[in-house]
Formats: C-alpha cells, sequence, structure tokens
C-alpha cells in the first residue's frame, strides 16, 4: 500500500465512525452489552487477552477488519512466510518467522549464491549452538587455564543486546544461577568497564555479537575486552574466550576469533528479529538447549496463529489495528507497554526497537511521504512503579495513552501476598482506567474512557515469552503493511554515525571541522575541558 492507505473505502468509514464514537465511552459500552467481555477475549497459544476495554463496536471492528483485507495484509504476510523480498529497500527475504520452523519443514530460497534450504541451514546452526553451549554448561569446553566458564558477556548492541538482555532478564529463573550472564552495549566506556570490574579472565567468555560486524560500539568494547583478557592471559587465550555472531565472517577472522568458532545467520534475518537467531546463544548458554527450543517453540506458535486465524480472531492483527484506530482517528502519539513482572523489565524497551526501528518512517515503500501518521512512541516500566510515577498523566492528563497490561497467574517468586497484590494492583488499573469515576470535585474526578489491552498467561515460561515476542513482531508488521512503509530497512540511524565518525576524526587529531556554529562551539567546549 502507498498513500492511498487514505483511499481506501474502509479508511472513510473509520473516519466517520471515529466521528460518531468521539463522545462513546466505555463503560457505557459494558452497560448495553453484558457479553463485551467473551466477545472481545481472545486465546492465542498460551496467551488470554483481553480487547473489552477499547473503545470498540462490532461495526468498528469490521472496518478495522476491512482495512487489514484492502491494505493487503493477508497476501503481505504471506510473501513474508514464503520469503518473498518484501524489504524493497534493500531487496531482501524478512524470514525471521524460519528461525522458528520445525526441523521437518522445507523452505528453499533462491540467492545470489544458488538455493539455499533455509530451514536446514536454521536447524544446523541451532544444533551447533546447542553442542557448545552444553560444552560451555557441563565444563567440557574450559579457559585458556583449563578452568570452567563462569561468565559469559555478550558484547553488542540494538538488536544485538536488546533481544538476548530482555530474554536473560525475563528467563533468569529459567537459567543456571551458577552462570553470571552479563551484557555490554553502550560504547560508553563505563558499561564494559562495570561489566569486566569483578570477574575473572580466566573463567569468562565473550559473545562477540554483530550482524555486520562493522558496528562501532560492539568492535570497541570488544577490543577493550580483547586487550583485558590478553594482558592477564596473553594472545593465545583469544582462542577459548572469544567467539562470534555475525553474518560476516572474513569481518569476525580479521577481528582474531576462529570462524569455528562463530555461529552464523542470514540477511533475511533483521537485528531486531534477531532473538531466535544465533544472537540468543548467550540466552541459550543461560538456560540450556532444551529450554532455548521451548522458547522457539512460542514463537513458533503465534507464527502458526499469526498465519491461520482469521482476521477477526488474530490477536497482532487486533492489536495492530487499535493501534492503527487510536493513532491514526483519535490522534494517539505514543503507546506503553506495562508488564506486572519485574522479569520484563526491559520488554518495553526491546519493543521500542521492534516497532520504532520498524515503523518510524514518513515515507511509504514506494518512497512517497506519507499524510497521515505511522509508528507510535512505545514506552513503559513494570508495574506497580509506573503507578507510583507516570500512571497520573495516563488516568488524568490531556492525552490519550492506550496501553498492554501484561501479567500471569503464578509468580517466579511465591512469596506470602506479594503476587496477589500485585495483580490486584494490574486489575484495578484497567478497571479505573476504562470506567472512570464521577466526583464533585474536578480534581478528584476521573474520567476513564482509557483504552487497555489485557495479556495474560499463567506464567513465564520459555515458551510463554517466545510467544509474546512475536505477538509484537507481527503487530508491528501488519501496522507496515497499513501504514505502507518498508518495516525492515533502518536508513534513519545512518546519518548520526557517519556525522559521529567525522567528529571522532576531528577530536582524534584535535581539528576542527565544518559544522554549523552551535555544533562547532560544543565540541570546542568539550575540547577545552575534556
Ligand atoms: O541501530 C542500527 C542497527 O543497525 C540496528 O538495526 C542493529 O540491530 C544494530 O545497529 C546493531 O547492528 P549489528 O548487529 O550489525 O552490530
Amino acid at each position: 500500500m502507498s498513500t492511498k492507505t487514505t483511499q481506501l473505502s474502509s479508511w472513510q468509514t473509520l473516519v466517520n465512525l471515529a466521528d460518531e464514537h468521539k463522545t462513546t465511552h466505555i463503560r457505557d459500552l459494558f452497560a448495553s452489552d453484558s457479553e463485551r467481555a467473551g466477545r472481545y477475549t481472545f486465546e492465542a497459544a498460551d496467551l488470554h487477552i483481553d480487547f473489552s476495554k477499547h473503545r470498540i463496536t462490532p461495526e468498528v471492528v469490521a472496518a478495522l477488519t476491512e482495512l487489514a483485507q484492502q491494505a493487503g495484509v493477508e497476501t503481505k504476510r504471506d510473501q513474508m512466510f514464503a520469503g518473498d523480498p518484501i524489504n524493497v529497500t534493500e531487496n531482501r527475504s524478512v524470514l525471521h518467522t524460519a528461525l522458528r520452523r520445525p526441523a521437518t519443514d522445507k523452505l528453499t530460497l533462491a540467492t545470489e549464491s544458488g538455493p539455499q534450504e533455509v530451514v536446514d541451514d536454521v536447524h544446523h546452526v541451532i544444533d551447533q549452538m546447542a553442542t557448545f553451549a552444553t560444552a560451555v554448561r557441563n565444563g567440557e569446553w574450559v579457559g585458556a587455564t583449563g578452568e570452567k566458564i563462569t561468565a559469559i558477556v555478550n558484547i553488542g548492541i540494538g538488536g544485538s543486546d536488546l533481544g538476548p538482555a530482555m530474554a536473560y532478564q525475563a528467563l533468569r529463573p529459567h537459567s543456571d544461577r551458577d552462570l553470571c550472564v552479563r551484557f555490554v552495549s553502550n560504547i560508553d566506556p563505563t558499561d564494559v568497564a562495570e561489566a569486566v570490574r569483578d570477574l575473572n579472565p580466566a573463567t569468562t567468555l565473550f559473545i562477540v555479537v554483530s550482524k555486520t560486524f562493522g558496528t562501532i560500539e560492539t568492535l570497541t568494547n570488544a577490543r577493550t575486552a580483547r586487550t583485558w583478557l590478553t594482558d592477564a592471559l596473553g594472545a593465545d587465550a583469544v582462542a577459548k574466550h572469544f567467539v562470534a555472531v555475525s553474518t560476516n565472517a572474513s569481518r569476525v577472522a580479521d577481528f582474531g576469533i576462529d570462524t569455528n568458532n562463530m555461529f552464523g545467520f542470514w540477511d533475511w534475518v533483521g537485528g531486531r528479529y534477531s532473538v531466535g537467531s544465533a544472537v540468543g546463544l548467550s540466552l541459550m548458554l543461560a538456560i540450556g538447549p532444551d529450554q532455548f527450543r521451548e522458547f522457539l517453540g512460542g514463537l513458533h506458535d503465534i507464527d502458526t496463529h499469526f498465519r491461520t486465524a482469521p482476521l477477526e480472531q488474530n490477536a497482532p492483527v487486533m492489536m495492530a489495528l487499535l493501534g492503527v484506530w487510536y493513532s491514526n482517528f483519535f490522534d494517539a502519539a505514543s503507546h506503553a507497554v506495562l508488564p506486572y513482572s519485574d522479569h520484563l523489565a526491559r520488554f518495553p524497551a526491546y519493543l521500542q526497537q521492534l516497532d520504532m526501528e520498524s515503523n518510524g518512517k514518513s515515507v511509504t515503500a514506494e518512497g512517497d511521504v506519507v499524510d497521515y501518521d505511522t509508528g507510535p512512541i512505545i514506552w513503559g516500566e513494570p508495574g506497580t512503579n509506573g503507578q507510583h510515577a507516570f500512571y497520573q498523566l495516563i488516568h488524568q492528563g490531556t492525552r490519550l495513552i492506550p496501553c498492554d497490561f501484561i501479567g500471569f497467574a503464578k509468580p517466579s517468586d511465591p512469596i506470602g501476598e506479594h503476587h496477589d497484590l500485585l495483580m490486584a494492583n494490574f486489575f484495578a488499573q484497567t478497571e479505573a482506567l476504562a470506567f472512570g469515576q464521577n466526583h464533585d470535585d474536578p480534581a478528584r474526578t476521573f474520567e476513564g474512557n482509557r483504552p487497555t489491552t489485557t495479556i495474560l498467561s499463567e506464567t513465564l515460561s520459555p515458551r510463554v515469552l517466545g510467544q509474546l515476542i512475536a505477538l509484537y513482531e507481527h503487530k508491528v508488521f501488519v501496522q507496515g503493511v497499513i501504514w505502507g512503509v518498508n518495516s525492515f530497512d533502518q536508513f534513519g540511524v545512518e546519518l548520526g554515525k557517519v556525522l559521529a565518525t567525522t567528529i571522532a576524526g576531528e577530536l582524534a587529531d584535535d581539528t576542527t571541522g565544518d559544522h554549523d556554529s552551535s555544533t562547532s562551539s560544543l565540541i570546542s567546549w568539550y575540547k577545552n575541558n575534556r
């Protein structure tokens, strides 16, 4: 689709419906329909998802579903799963869904170097990772001094960090607690310094993760880590203490990592969609190969749901359509993701890259400038901390902020009444946001009518985490199709990288570049004060 999105008949229907429902209150929608909760509650794999606290009616859902149809969501979805080059600006397939397909599946992709058996290649790498992870975990793979590895440091940034870092934190109760797992991403020297400060080089393994193996942050951190290691153990130690995850074998070799200790993936896996690839090696080391396979199984569960459920019963499609409803018809600029689980503390940050790097675009895939809003600002913090910080604005501020509430029936740490109290807050918040409260005093009045999606599952297992990730991946995909943008490139990050390289040269040589007066003066202040 393109800017023509706004010319679709369903779009016009939605304009009219939004006008009609400008003042419709969720309270009234519940009062007039005793079946409402059941009508809008979906089961998708192990996820129980309630969309009833939204400003929707059967007519609105029908028009939104028609929009998905008219925008070609099903066709694009099938093209993605089949490996068609839907990343048009880079002429690439988009096949993160192949990373979690069962080994018995077949998918052949035509590549420049001949046909690729995608699923076979995927499982070959998973098996290679499993052999390595098992050897490290049981002490067969030892460091240069013969000692067992007890600390893993993942060095990567963006998609080479956020996915495994988020998932490791989410699945800590399922991890080997004797293994210390850390993540270094920022080029700020504090990040690497703090990560290794209390580690023993003889028992530390570094995983350098970079799709391109050309990212300045990752290579700089990896060089610093290598110096830390070789200062203690000598240059030969690198072979036993550094492995790489990349698509670029020659750059891995140039860095000095044996390509036998490299775990590959492919250009058809976008960085922000890569946690199910070898990029998840640190996670596999932490939770073990069997649970990592369960995690992949969870991703695949939702792939299957997304592929087969009718649009009107399709959970990621519905999440996407609700996002479009509020962004494009009610001017909502942001979307909050509020996990009621400390294990999901990094989930909003992970989703920021997934969503904002995918759909933060203002031209369509055909290159036309859009005349409607695209990707929302994604943000959030775990409950109940957020309640004592920013929920005031969600409840009583002037802006409409649709929220996703994510909670679990069983805690990973069953201590006293904590979990019931946590969940009491969880339910109370969505009730208060939807229904509000009348009061004589305007300051104490809660208008309500704040839309929320509630996502519940029994427990945060590896499988359920996989399901949650795929749910959001496909939500982002559907929105990208409706807005007509290419969700799989990220040229918006390039300009800053180019300018930083130029300025880094000026800082190193103490030369003065050609900048605007503000930037020149700031650089000069820095040089005088560093
Ligand atoms: O920030 C831009 C980006 O290209 C992301 O899309 C990517 O996840 C990240 O940098 C890291 O890239 P690489 O894995 O190639 O080091």
